[in-house]
């Protein structure tokens, strides 16, 4: 065994979001009429921070430390330092159990976990790796803001896996935390391949609190997980076309599998959404690349992601990832297996008979996750999501059907439009519709259906002239005001900015945030500002004032409002940077509250040595929370894992290597979580 010799690692975590964006839409060179007047956009409690664009490369000067200590009615803990320990830190009198790490049995004959020994059947009985997004669904469902708080199914994504810790046969190799054993004949050995797609997806987890408040898994027939080789369906215009047909499926309406499964969606109905993130990057096309595949980063050389399509028992559940035309026609290989990646993945947690869907009127591109403004009866279902890479967009949807609570379905995903924002230099922005025939989605500028340009979102979004933004990652919607907040990680490689992005080499992100006109969701219009550009205390800006001690960040990615409208702001510095250069001041990534009302972010949680925080729901009464830490002990090196030194190691659990796991905080005294 050896490591792969051509790796060809698409590395998410280490920053380095596939850059595809070649479209020459400049961000602001060209300035839209203004639809809105200058009055309609300083009204209201965007007003102050309205004008936070314009203060772009004035160095801030003369501005205030504050922001971490000031008054929040909201807010009631006190904000703790950074930390670079490998451990979980929280406030005073909060309490954190952990639960549901990779390799936890939950289903079948419930496989006890031993990453050495444990096969690739047996993981698809166990939780899966890298914890993401997640929602909390009250046992009785209906409404996440009623119902069980002691009692409930937890879904949470899988993003991917870190071949490394999954393998007997990695055992004394000098692995990065992206490389996998190849077999000396250049193949890869097949039940590990197994073991790696089994691990991708998401888990669903009935978990119920004990008497002495601990929660525990509660045995249940709804207890499964939906996998990397899971029999799903293909909804909505692209079902059918040709751009889905395949060996697998010739009449194109089914595929195997979601993958890199990073945040979420909860919909009105009570379904979980699972986005499909960086999953370009698991294919490889050794011909010429349509733009379906060419502009979403499909590998040219080398091999997939994992290598999969190595496997040495040439089964065709691992060939598909090889997407070079092999027979005479689309149906007679996998040509077309990557146009069935890239979707929002609708899954009814309460019902294990119903096939995962693929929802493609959604749009297919690196989504990051979606976020469901709340549903009005008789009004149409109105959600965004956000295009994770370097210089990509953000979208939004409206279903074309209405919304009915008694009638309401994923058939309101179905049929709709898909819109992406343009974020003017003014602070009022644009939704522009991606509808086939119209604008500049016509045949002469190749777009030649729907189904077309929903394959092609990224392609339709650079048409019709769309705002590149710093990788649009999680969104919140207020549920008090309905205002949307999305956190821009970061982009290293800007080099011009604009009001929306306003550094050059934004290193630190920002959180930006609109208001539909009128309060209309379905708005074409929208005005907007920035609510904190991220970083040091020497280069941020909340409200006119730097961050401080208690609440600088960067890279904010997991983003939630809770009941009360507190926001919650979770942070993934890239393993490549985090503690080391200008990144040693943040320590390990975090999780922050704030109140967008008054202007404050406190720091909450602090995680262990080389994960993100991400993930973060609580239950309906507030008092329980569960947040997930990601890829624990990630940073570790190859020589150090050869050398079996561990750089990390948390949960220290008595495993031989960190897991992925959730953590569950809870108040001493029984309180609302951050209150
Ligand atoms: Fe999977 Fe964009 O974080
Ligand atoms: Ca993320
Ligand atoms: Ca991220």
């Amino acid at each position: 065994m050896t490591q792969q010799q051509t790796p060809v690692m698409i590395d998410h975590q280490d920053g380095d979001e596939p850059l595809s964006n070649h479209s020459d839409n400049t961000t602001f060179q060209q300035v839209f009429e203004k639809r809105m007047s200058r009055r309609s956009l300083m009204k209201g409690s965007l007003g102050t921070a309205a004008m936070l664009g314009f203060f772009a490369g004035t160095g801030y000067s003369g501005m205030a430390h504050a922001g971490s200590n000031r008054h929040s009615p909201l807010i009631g803990f006190e904000a703790i330092p950074v930390d670079a320990s490998d451990r979980v830190t929280l406030p005073k009198g909060y309490v954190h159990q952990v639960i549901l790490p990779w390799g936890e049995p939950i289903s079948g004959n419930l496989p006890a976990f031993d990453p050495l020994s444990n096969s690739g059947e047996d993981q698809a009985h166990q939780v899966g790796s890298h914890h993401d997004g997640m929602h909390f669904f009250p046992i009785e469902g209906q409404d996440p803001y009623q119902g069980s708080s002691e009692d409930g199914l937890l879904v949470m994504n899988h993003e991917y896996v870190e071949p490394r810790f999954m393998h007997a046969s990695a055992q004394g190799q000098a692995l990065s935390r992206s490389a996998v054993p190849v077999k000396a004949d250049g193949t890869r050995n097949a039940d590990e391949v197994l073991k790696e797609l089994h691990g991708h997806g998401i888990s669903i987890v009935r978990m119920k609190k004990q008497a002495d408040g601990q929660w525990a898994i509660e045995a249940d027939p709804r207890n499964r997980r939906v996998h990397g080789l899971t029999e799903m369906e293909i909804s909505g215009p692209v079902r059918g076309t040709d751009f889905v047909k395949t060996r697998f499926s010739p009449e194109g309406t089914r595929t195997r599998g979601t993958l890199n499964n990073c945040a979420h969606g909860v919909t009105p109905w009570n379904t979980y959404l699972a986005a499909e993130e960086n999953w370009a990057g698991y294919f490889i096309n050794h011909a010429e690349q349509p733009r379906e595949q060419s502009r979403y980063g499909v590998a040219k050389e080398g091999s997939g992601r994992y290598g999969w399509e190595l496997a040495d028992s040439g089964d065709d559940r691992f060939v598909r990832f090889d997407v070079t035309p092999k027979a005479d026609s689309a149906t007679e290989d996998y040509r077309n297996e990557v146009n069935g990646f890239g979707w929002m993945v609708e899954i009814d947690p309460f019902n294990p008979d119903v096939r995962p869907v693929k929802r493609t009127a959604l749009g297919r591109f690196a989504h990051e996750g979606v976020v469901f403004q709340p549903a009005v009866e008789g009004q149409p279902v109105v959600c965004y999501s956000g295009d994770d890479a370097r210089f990509e967009y953000i979208y939004k949807y409206v279903s074309a059907q209405p919304y009915f609570k008694a009638t309401a379905g994923g058939h309101l995903l179905d049929n709709g439009t898909l819109y992406v924002a343009r974020f003017n230099e003014d602070g009022s922005g644009e939704w522009l519709p991606l509808v086939f025939g119209m604008g500049p989605l016509t045949p002469e500028n190749g777009f030649n259906s729907q189904a077309d340009v929903l394959v092609n979102t990224r392609s339709a979004a650079d048409a019709v002239g769309a705002t590149k933004m710093d990788r649009p990652e999680w969104g919140a919607v207020d549920p008090k005001t309905r205002e949307v907040y999305f956190t821009l990680t970061n982009n290293s490689r800007r080099t011009e900015a604009d009001a929306a992005n306003p550094r050059v080499e934004n290193n630190w992100g920002q959180i930006i945030r609109w208001r539909e006109q009128d309060d209309q969701v379905t708005a074409k219009t929208f005005e907007w500002n920035l609510f904190v550009l991220a970083g040091p205390e020497s280069d941020s800006d909340l409200a006119g004032q730097h961050l401080d001690g208690g609440n600088i960040f960067n890279s904010p990615d997991g983003l939630w409002f809770d009941a009360d409208a507190r926001l919650w702001i979770q942070t993934d510095m890239s393993e490549s940077v985090v503690n080391t250069g200008p990144w040693e001041q943040f320590g390990n990534n975090a999780m922050l509250a704030a109140d967008p009302v008054n202007n404050v972010i406190r720091r909450f949680l602090v995680g262990p040595i080389g994960q993100e925080i991400t993930g973060v729901v609580t239950t309906p009464d507030q008092k329980t929370m569960f947040i997930n830490v990601q890829h624990p002990g990630a940073t570790t090196t190859p020589e150090q894992f050869a050398a079996g030194e561990l750089f990390g190691h948390w949960p220290h659990d008595g495993a031989i290597y960190p897991r992925s796991a959730t953590v569950v905080i809870r108040r001493e005294d029984g309180g609302v979580i951050g209150s």
